[in-house]
Order: structure tokens, then C-alpha cells, then sequence
């Protein structure tokens, strides 16, 4: 079979031939639709971040944001047809109390591998195989979309961890703030406009008109602010002071400047992850802000099987016209350097098996 493979020397990713696998006694064989491409993505492959091969390997396969359809059930519960997305999480110790009651996404580091991003190989290739438990079904109408469950599976977790962050007194909150349209943000967004949760939305970004995320961001009926003329700190005054941030640039000033534009009692979770870089930073003012107005900063990384779950009910109702405009490209696997390609036109590029 043909998989898309990074050797960490260089780095170099090239489309190889590798044995197809064979599932072992409680895993199935899943037979790969198509595979969604993320900033993580393009930061493995530019050698930033992860890329660690298997032990005893030489090159990692990437991709994990995957959908697929049951080729072998190999006798597991699962039915040979159903469309499935799996997990990223695998533990390297399998008696660890996270993987007993599956909550490997709140792991400490050195007791998990990540599928496609460090130290097992993920779902670019053509099959893989997998044991149910890490696997969620997705609806057959929404298998062409089913890439979008992983990333829509942490603003899932982010938000349950929001909500539960505030369950202490009776929050009503009204609004919610995203930082960032790369393709995790709009996702967000569309997400965080289509639910229940929140009234009004809005969208950073640091685009001028014409842009296709500022249409991506009107067209869900969120507001678009530019963060070259309203800065995080302003977004009160200029806007309202937000209940809810999301943040997901990766940019440490973020993470601080989150709580301004937040009200009180206001939630903010951070999902990007910064490389090396320093700000400066008025730790008083930040510690101050933090207290006096009852206001949290909490980092989310990774997802669990329950927000699979909710991400595919979402996605389940949510317009397919509102997907396909997130879907700037579907690429070949030859064509797979296009579809790690970053242009400001590009929102979401997956590659397809089919
Ligand atoms: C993935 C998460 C993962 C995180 C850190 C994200 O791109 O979607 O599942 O935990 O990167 O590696
Ligand atoms: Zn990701």
C-alpha cells in the first residue's frame, strides 16, 4: 500500500510503499477515505515539532485527523462498512489508570504516544489498523467530512472543560471570542456560532479585505476583528467583553491578552502551542485581573472518545454547504505537498484516498 512518510534526517517526506497491515487479535483493519491537514501537520513536516519515528523505525507516518471505512472487523464488535475516525492518543503502558478510563488526553507527557505526530505512526496511508476502543463511528451521510471530528473533537473538550471550570455559580454566558482563522479557528468558530452556547461571536484575525476567511467568518454570522486595529485589550470598548476565548495562534502574548478581552467571571481556553518566544509582561496586572474578576485561563491539548462523540453529532447537523466552504482542497496522495501548502487562500486541505 502507498503511505505518505516523513524521515526525520532533512526532514523528508515521501510517498512510500509499505507492507499493508495486518490486525492483530482484537483489531480491525480500517481502509483510509481521507485525512485532514492541520498546523501540526506542517510543523511535523517542517521538523518545529514531534516526528519522532516508532522504535527500531526510521520514518513516521503522519495524518491524524483520518476517516475510514471497516475493511476486516477481524472479530471485534465493529461491522465491515462502518465509516469510523480514530483517536490520536495510544499509551505506552497500557496498565496507566488514563488508558483504563480512557482519558489518555489528560496523560502526563512520557506515558502516550500521539498517532501521526509522535512515536506511532498515524493514518496517511491507505489502511490502518485499530482497536475499536479507539475508534468512533461516524454517520455515512457525513463520511466525505469525517477529517473534521479530531480538530471539532477539541473545541468539544475545550468548551466541557470551560463549562466545567464555571460550574461553581450560574454562568450565563453570552459570547464567545476565537483567536486565530487558521483552519482550527474557523472551525471553532463555525462550531461556537451553529451551538447553543453563545449569542455572538467573533473571529481575530489579521487579514485585509478581500480574504476568504473574513467571508468564512461573516458567513457564519460571526464578527470579523482585526488585531492590527483592535488589540485583545480593547475588544471591550470596541466590541463587548467576551465570556468565552478560544485561542488557537500559538502566540504567547495570546494567552496573556486573552483575559483582557474577557469579562468577569469570563473562561479562556488555550489550545495553540508556542514555540520558543518570549513577551513581556505585566505578571501583576495579569494576576490582579485573574483574581479581582474571577476570571480562568486553562490549556486544553488532545481529546477524548466523548468529544469524538459530540463532534459527530455536530457535525451530523451542521449544513454540508457550511463544511464544503471550510474545504479549500481534496488532494491526491502525489499531490500531498499541495496539500501541506499554506497560502492565504487555503482553509482546509485534506488528502484523499479515493
Ligand atoms: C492534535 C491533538 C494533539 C496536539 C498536540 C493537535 O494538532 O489535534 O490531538 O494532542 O496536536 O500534539
Ligand atoms: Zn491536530
Amino acid at each position: 500500500m502507498q503511505a505518505v512518510a516523513l524521515y526525520p534526517e532533512g526532514p523528508d517526506l515521501r510517498v512510500i510503499g509499505k507492507e499493508r497491515p495486518v490486525p492483530a487479535d482484537g483489531e480491525a483493519l480500517i481502509r483510509t477515505l481521507s485525512v485532514g491537514i492541520d498546523g501540526s501537520d506542517r510543523r511535523i513536516v517542517d521538523g518545529e515539532i514531534g516526528g519522532d519515528v516508532p522504535d527500531g523505525e526510521d520514518h513516521l507516518v503522519i495524518g491524524h485527523e483520518a476517516v475510514g471505512v471497516v475493511e476486516n472487523a477481524n472479530g471485534t464488535e465493529l461491522t465491515e462498512g462502518t465509516v469510523v475516525t480514530p483517536l490520536v492518543r495510544r499509551p505506552t503502558d497500557g496498565d496507566s489508570r488514563f488508558a483504563r478510563t480512557g482519558e489518555l488526553d489528560m496523560a502526563p507527557a512520557g506515558t502516550f504516544h500521539e498517532c501521526g505526530i509522535f512515536g506511532a505512526h498515524g493514518y496517511m496511508a491507505e489502511y490502518f489498523t485499530c482497536e475499536p476502543e479507539y475508534l468512533v463511528t461516524v454517520p455515512e451521510s457525513r463520511a466525505e467530512y469525517g477529517f473534521f471530528v479530531e480538530p471539532a473533537s477539541i473545541l468539544e473538550k475545550s468548551l466541557d472543560q470551560a463549562f466545567a471550570a464555571r460550574s461553581g455559580f450560574d454562568w450565563r454566558p453570552e459570547s464567545a471570542f476565537v483567536l486565530g482563522n487558521g483552519n482550527l479557528g474557523l472551525l471553532g468558530l463555525a462550531r461556537l456560532a451553529t451551538g447553543e452556547e453563545f449569542e455572538q461571536t467573533y473571529c481575530l484575525g489579521r487579514r485585509d479585505r478581500p480574504d476568504p476567511t473574513i467571508d468564512f467568518i461573516e458567513g457564519v454570522g460571526g464578527t470579523y476583528v482585526d488585531s492590527r486595529e483592535t488589540s485583545l485589550e480593547r475588544v471591550p470598548e470596541a466590541y463587548e467583553a467576551v465570556d468565552y476565548v478560544f485561542e488557537t495562534t500559538g502566540y504567547p502574548k495570546h494567552a496573556v491578552d486573552a483575559t483582557r478581552a474577557l469579562g468577569p467571571n469570563g473562561v479562556a481556553t488555550l489550545q495553540g502551542i508556542p514555540g520558543d518566544e518570549t513577551v513581556e509582561l505585566d505578571a501583576g496586572a495579569l494576576h490582579a485581573d485573574l483574581v479581582v474578576n474571577n476570571k480562568a485561563l486553562l490549556g486544553v491539548v488532545n481529546s477524548r472518545k466523548p468529544h469524538f462523540e459530540a463532534a459527530v453529532d455536530w457535525l451530523g447537523g451542521v449544513s454540508t454547504e457550511l463544511l464544503d466552504d471550510l474545504v479549500t482542497g481534496r488532494y491526491g496522495l502525489d499531490e500531498v505537498d499541495r496539500a501541506l501548502d499554506d497560502s492565504p487562500e487555503t482553509l482546509k486541505t485534506v488528502v484523499s484516498f479515493e
